[in-house]
C-alpha cells in the first residue's frame, strides 16, 4: 500500500495563482473509472486548477475504458478536435489515463499519430500524476512511456465528489477472474483490497459531511478480503457490509459488482437482516447457457445462477439488475434461447445488454466465430423486447406500496416535481419542496411509466 503524497502541490498552486488554468475531465467506462476521475479532480483542485468546460479548459484529462471497442474511436475523435487548439498555440495540455493506456498498441498509436498528447498514465498511477503534470505545464516536458499495470494500492488520494448526498467508495481494485471475453484483469491488475479501517474512515467522514447513500465499488466486491493475511485474514465482504451498516448517518448502502459464483448464503443473510443495504442487487448473468458460461470461464451454471437469484428474490421488495452479453463466439440460437429463458424466469428490473466485442489479448478473441454481426444485433433486439415486455408488470407490483427514496432535487423535466431513486434503484417523481432535498423519505407509489414511477411522500 502506498500513501499518496503530492510534493508538487504548492509549486503548482503558485503557478496557478497567476495562470488560473482550468481543467476538464472526460470519463469513459464504469463506475470505478468515474470514482478515479473524482480523485483526479481532487488532485487537480488541490494544485490550484479550477473546473472549466469542454471548450474553455487548459488541461484535458481523458480517463479511458477499453472494455468494448467503440471507446477507441471516441477518444481519437476528441483528440483530433483538441489538436487544432494546440496548433493555434493555445495553452492546452492533454493527459490520457485509465484502462486503454495499459494496451501497448494504444500507446504506439498515440506516439505515431497523436504526438501532441502530453501525458499518458496507466491505472493506479495517481501518485506520479502531479509530477508529470507539473513537468508538462511548467517545463513543457512531454514523455510518453508505457507504464506496466501497477498492482499498487494508493491511499489518501484527495477526492472531489460532485454529488452532495450520495458517494461511491472503492473497496477493492483489480480482478483475478479472467472471464475469457474480458480485458479488465489485464488492464487493472490483480485484486487488491483496501483495509477495512481506511474504508470505514472514508465513509465516516462522508457521513459527517451529510452523505446518506454509499456505493461500494469493485470489479468483484465479494472477492473483498481474499488477499488479506495475518490479523485481517477472514475479514470479508459480508463483514465489511455489517461494519458499514453501523455508521450513523449512512442510510442506504449499495454495492457493485458482486460475482454470482461467490454469492454465498452468509452474504444473502447479511443483506436480508440489514435495514440499510438497498433492495437492489446487481447480479451479472452474462449468459444463461451453461456451455457458454463455461467457455466464458464464469464458474457457475444456468441452474446455479437461478438458485442464487431465487434466494435473493425471497427478500421482500428486492429488485435485480444484470449484465448480459449476446453473441459470444459461436453462440448458437439454442444457447441464446437459454439466456432468454433465464431472463424470463428471473425477471430483472434492469438489464445492461452488450454485443460481444473481441478484445485483443483475451482468450475469447482467439476463438473462431461463425455468428454474423447481424445475427448478434437481432439477438440484442429480441432480448430488449423481452425485457421491455416484463418491466411494466414488475413496476405494477410496486403500486400502492411505500418505499424509501433519497430526494436528489428538482425533476429535470418538470420543476414543480422532485426526483430521487428508491431503494430498488427506480426513478421516482413526486411533489416536494427544497427542504426535502438530501433527505430519505417514504414515498407511496401511485403510477408507473416504464422508466420512472410517480408517487406521494407519506413521511
Ligand atoms: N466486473 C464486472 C463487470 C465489469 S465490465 C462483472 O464481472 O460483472 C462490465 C460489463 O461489460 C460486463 O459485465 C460485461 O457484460 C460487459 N463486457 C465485458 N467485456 C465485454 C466484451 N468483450 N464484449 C462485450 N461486453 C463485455
Ligand atoms: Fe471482467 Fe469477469 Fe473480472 Fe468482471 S469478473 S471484471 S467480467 S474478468
Ligand atoms: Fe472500462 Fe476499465 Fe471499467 S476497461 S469498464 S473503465 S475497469
Amino acid at each position: 500500500m502506498m500513501r499518496f503524497v503530492n510534493s508538487y502541490k504548492e509549486k503548482m498552486q503558485k503557478y496557478n495563482v497567476e495562470h488560473k488554468l482550468k481543467y476538464y475531465i472526460d470519463t469513459m467506462g464504469c463506475q470505478m473509472n468515474e470514482n478515479d476521475s473524482l480523485k483526479y479532480a481532487g488532485i487537480l483542485e488541490s494544485m490550484g486548477f479550477v473546473k472549466g468546460n469542454e471548450d474553455n479548459s487548459n488541461i484535458y484529462l481523458f480517463n479511458t475504458c477499453c472494455v468494448r471497442e467503440n471507446a477507441e474511436n471516441t477518444l481519437f475523435g476528441r483528440l483530433g478536435m483538441l489538436k487544432k487548439r494546440k496548433m493555434n498555440n493555445e495553452e492546452v495540455y492533454i493527459a490520457i489515463v485509465g484502462c486503454m493506456t495499459q494496451q501497448e498498441h494504444i500507446l504506439e498509436k498515440i506516439k505515431k499519430s497523436y504526438r501532441f498528447v502530453d501525458i499518458v498514465l496507466g491505472t493506479s498511477c495517481m501518485s506520479i500524476f502531479p509530477e508529470k503534470l507539473y513537468n508538462a505545464v511548467v517545463n513543457h516536458q512531454r514523455k510518453l512511456e508505457y507504464i506496466d499495470v501497477s498492482n499498487t494500492l494508493e491511499e489518501e488520494v484527495p477526492i472531489k465528489y460532485e454529488d452532495k448526498y450520495k458517494a461511491s467508495v472503492s473497496i477493492i481494485y483489480g480482478c483475478n477472474n479472467f472471464c475469457t471475453y474480458c480485458i479488465v484483469p489485464y488492464v487493472r491488475g490483480r485484486e487488491r483490497s483496501r483495509k477495512p479501517e481506511d474504508i470505514i474512515a472514508d465513509i465516516k467522514r462522508l457521513a459527517q459531511d451529510g452523505y446518506k447513500e454509499i456505493m461500494l465499488l469493485g470489479q468483484n466486491v465479494n472477492s473483498y478480503g481474499n488477499d488479506f493475511s495475518d490479523e485481517l485474514k477472514g475479514y470479508n465482504f459480508p463483514k465489511l457490509l455489517q461494519d458499514v451498516e453501523k455508521i450513523d448517518g449512512i442510510e442506504i448502502i449499495r454495492f457493485m459488482s458482486p460475482h454470482p459464483k461467490d454469492f454465498k448464503d452468509d452474504l444473502i443473510e447479511v443483506i436480508k437482516n440489514s435495514t440499510k443495504v438497498a433492495r437492489q442487487i446487481h447480479l451479472p448473468l452474462q449468459s444463461g447457457n451453461t456451455e457458454i458460461l463455461k467457455k466464458m470461464n464464469r464458474k457457475y451454471t444456468k441452474e446455479q445462477f437461478i438458485e442464487v437469484a431465487t434466494k435473493l428474490k425471497q427478500i421482500p421488495n428486492i429488485s435485480l439488475s444484470t449484465d448480459i452479453i449476446v453473441g459470444f463466439p459461436n453462440e448458437t440460437e439454442d444457447e441464446f434461447l437459454d439466456t432468454l429463458d433465464v431472463v424470463n424466469k428471473v425477471k430483472f428490473d434492469q438489464i445492461y445488454m452488450f454485443i460481444y466485442s473481441p478484445r485483443e489479448g483475451t482468450v475469447a478473441a482467439k476463438m473462431e466465430d461463425k455468428i454474423t454481426y447481424e445475427e448478434k444485433v437481432d439477438r440484442l433486439e429480441r432480448l430488449k423486447e423481452l425485457y421491455e415486455k416484463t418491466l411494466p408488470s414488475l413496476n405494477e407490483k410496486m403500486l400502492g406500496n411505500t418505499y424509501k427514496v433519497l430526494v436528489e432535487g428538482k425533476s429535470k423535466t418538470n420543476d414543480q416535481l422532485y426526483t430521487g431513486r428508491s431503494s430498488q434503484n427506480k426513478v421516482v417523481i413526486f411533489e416536494a419542496d427544497d427542504s426535502f432535498v438530501g433527505k430519505v423519505v417514504d414515498v407511496k407509489i401511485d403510477s408507473e411509466h416504464l422508466w420512472y414511477l410517480k408517487g406521494t411522500i407519506v413521511k
